[in-house]
């Protein structure tokens, strides 16, 4: 490769290269990344931190909402769903259902994520019960509600169904209640992964900026 195409490709990388200087004092640098660069899909203010310390340092702020999905059977928008949850500093994330989830649409957020699995919706709904926290059911029943004019409570576990069959009947029974998101186009519903970044975005109006949906 010549030294054109070699910086052009740096200045593509992710990342930063090995630490120049002095190294900085303290217990978060991770002394490998500092050694070698760090090229991990952090922001810039974790550049060379210990994954533990960054892990530590986000659940001093989370979010007081969880987000749940149902995993009867592979669902492929989990990974999404968890990236997302990440972003917006969800508590925790639940896979209600099989253990097993495909981890690509993730992009390795997982790492930085409070994961939880719950083998059946009875034990999901035991955990919520035991928290105090408010069940929410997204999807879109005769009996939903609009999310958009919801009053969502501060704490709460959003939880969104699956691909095809959507939330199982037993969640909608423990939820207290299920929040429809309003659509204009010609399709039914949007994929899980869509309808839980508007769910969660909702969440963050309400609660991070104070924006009480009017009815
Ligand atoms: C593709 S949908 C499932 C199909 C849906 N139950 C139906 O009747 O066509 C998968 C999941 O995405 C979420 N979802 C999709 N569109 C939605 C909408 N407009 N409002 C609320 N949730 C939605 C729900 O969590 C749902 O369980």
């Amino acid at each position: 490769m010549t030294e054109e195409r070699e910086d052009e490709r740096r200045e593509h990388e992710v990342g930063v290269g090995p630490w120049r200087g002095p190294w900085p004092e303290g217990d978060h640098w991770d002394h490998e990344l500092l050694a070698s660069g760090d090229r991990r899909n952090v922001l810039d203010r974790y550049r060379y931190w210990k994954h533990e310390a960054i892990v530590a340092e986000l659940d001093t702020r989370r979010h007081e909402f969880h987000v749940a999905i149902e995993n009867w059977q592979h669902d492929l928008n989990i990974g999404t769903v968890v990236r997302t949850a990440n972003a917006f500093l969800a508590k925790e994330v639940h896979i209600i259902g099989r253990r097993r989830w495909n981890r690509r649409g993730a992009m390795v957020t997982d790492r930085y994520q409070h994961i939880r699995h719950h083998a059946t919706v009875e034990d999901f709904v035991s955990w919520a019960r035991s928290e105090d926290l408010a069940i929410l059911g997204v999807d879109i029943f005769p009996d939903s509600v609009p999310l958009e004019t919801y009053e969502l409570p501060r704490r709460c576990v959003l939880v969104f169904g699956q691909e095809g069959p959507g939330l199982t009947p037993e969640v909608h029974a423990a939820a207290q209640a299920t929040l429809s998101i309003e659509q204009f186009g010609s399709t039914r519903s949007i994929n899980a992964a869509s309808a839980a970044a508007i769910a969660m975005h909702a969440w963050i109006r309400r609660w991070v900026f104070g924006q009480v949906p009017k009815a």
